[in-house]
């Protein structure tokens, strides 16, 4: 764990100006910003607030990255993760998706660590006729969104990918959807925030909730702070229960996903996939040391994270549908995490009107990665005052109170 940072470091031009937080300065025993939750959301937004003159306490119940971001694909697919009538989510996902060339740049430049964004691309496959005409309809949202899409034929398909089984009906290629290594973004993250003197982060700090004063929030536990961003993925609306009585709701629930990662069984047999594959109930996503992801359920299981047979026959049959050589490959591990849930599967970001001192960056449920860039621009502007142009009602913080939901 890094030490005490001295304060005041890396303070920004934008710093303390504005409607949002007053950095405390020097002298202050408090930290400016305290973050709940050492995910990729969390983590982005630490980094971000520090960038901008903030004193960032970081607080974690486990280690740090060791929940959802660990499990995560990291496929930058804003189409394919939205479902057709979720319009918000995927003008937010297509915004982050933009976000993403710029954010891995930055933070490779900052630490020196590979991200693993790769534009790869991807092939949407269709195994049956009614994924086949699920295809049809995606390719006239893209096409719609003037995002690039191409219809292939099996034939086609296979010549780009020559692993795909022969019975496949088809596909769509995504030549814009791209993909990121999670877990090296954590690292880079957290190489980014133990340089920095003004970040602290603290793990396996346990369950920590909100402190509160009324309805306004004063920090985390026993830190208080200026600020503080509730960034606890699935353990969130737990945090914040002291806020129930005041009529603040964080609707998220845990949503479990059981993963395969699947490596060659002997040394130097071809990578399986050039490209990320997406089917009806899943995806592979090949990393260049030729392991290949393959996942992953989606399970109302409350905070159970065991690796079920089930789980993994649903998936491996999967595989051998999809792409049959890769029951060679070696299992090197299976996990499971918990996607953030919430009621409109869109997150809720920024500052929150009804509890002062509020940020919230959460409920990502399957796009905490790709959103990761706009989650740290749209709260980092919300700390400063400022208002990023994402944020907005789709995001709202307040959209589950009972009063917004009343009016
Ligand atoms: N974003 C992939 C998943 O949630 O499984």
């Amino acid at each position: 764990m890094p030490g005490r940072a001295a304060v005041g470091a890396g303070r920004g031009p934008r710093a303390g100006r504005g409607r949002g937080l007053r950095w405390t300065g020097v002298s202050s025993p408090l930290p400016d910003v305290a973050v709940l939750g050492a995910g990729v959301a969390g983590l982005a937004v630490a980094w971000r607030a520090a960038r901008d003159g903030a004193r960032v306490v970081v607080l974690e119940r486990g280690a740090a990255g060791a929940a959802a971001s660990h499990v995560a694909a990291g496929m930058l697919a804003p189409v394919a993760e939205a479902d057709a009538g979720e319009r918000a989510l995927l003008a937010l996902g297509l915004d982050s998706a933009r976000r993403w060339p710029a954010f891995a740049r930055e933070l490779q430049d900052a630490t020196g660590v590979d991200v693993g964004y790769r534009e790869t691309g991807t092939l949407v496959v269709a195994r049956d006729r009614d994924a086949a005409e699920a295809n049809v309809r995606e390719a006239a949202i893209r096409a719609e969104l003037g995002a690039p899409v191409a219809s292939l034929l099996p034939s086609q398909a296979r010549r780009m990918e020559p692993a795909l089984a022969p019975t496949i009906r088809g596909a769509l290629h995504a030549p814009d959807d791209h993909v990121v290594d999670p877990r090296a973004v954590v690292a880079a993250l957290l190489a980014a925030l133990r340089a920095h003197p003004a970040v602290e982060l603290r793990e396996h700090a346990g369950d920590l909730v909100l402190r509160t004063d009324g309805a306004a929030v004063t920090g985390v536990g026993e830190v208080r702070a200026g600020a503080t961003v509730l960034a606890a993925g699935a353990w969130s609306a737990a945090a914040a229960a002291p806020l129930r009585d005041h009529g603040v709701r964080v609707p998220v629930r845990p949503v479990k996903g059981q993963l395969l990662r699947l490596h060659p069984a002997r040394a130097g047999e071809p990578p399986l996939l050039q490209r990320v594959v997406r089917f009806d109930s899943g995806y592979l996503v090949p990393r260049e040391d030729g392991t290949v992801i393959l996942g992953a359920t989606m399970e109302e299981q409350g905070f159970d994270t065991q690796v079920t047979a089930l789980g993994l026959h649903e998936l491996l049959r999967d595989l051998h549908e999809v792409v049959p050589g890769g029951l060679e490959l070696a299992v090197a591990e299976t996990v499971a995490g918990l996607r953030p849930g919430t009621p409109d599967n869109t997150p809720l970001l920024g500052a929150h009107p009804h509890a002062p001192g509020l940020h919230l960056a959460t409920g990502h449920h399957r796009g905490g990665v790709l959103l990761a860039p706009v989650t740290a621009d749209v709260v980092a502007a919300g700390l400063r005052g400022a208002t990023d142009p994402a944020a907005g009602p789709a995001v709202a913080p307040e959209r589950f109170d009972p009063a917004s939901v009343a009016a």
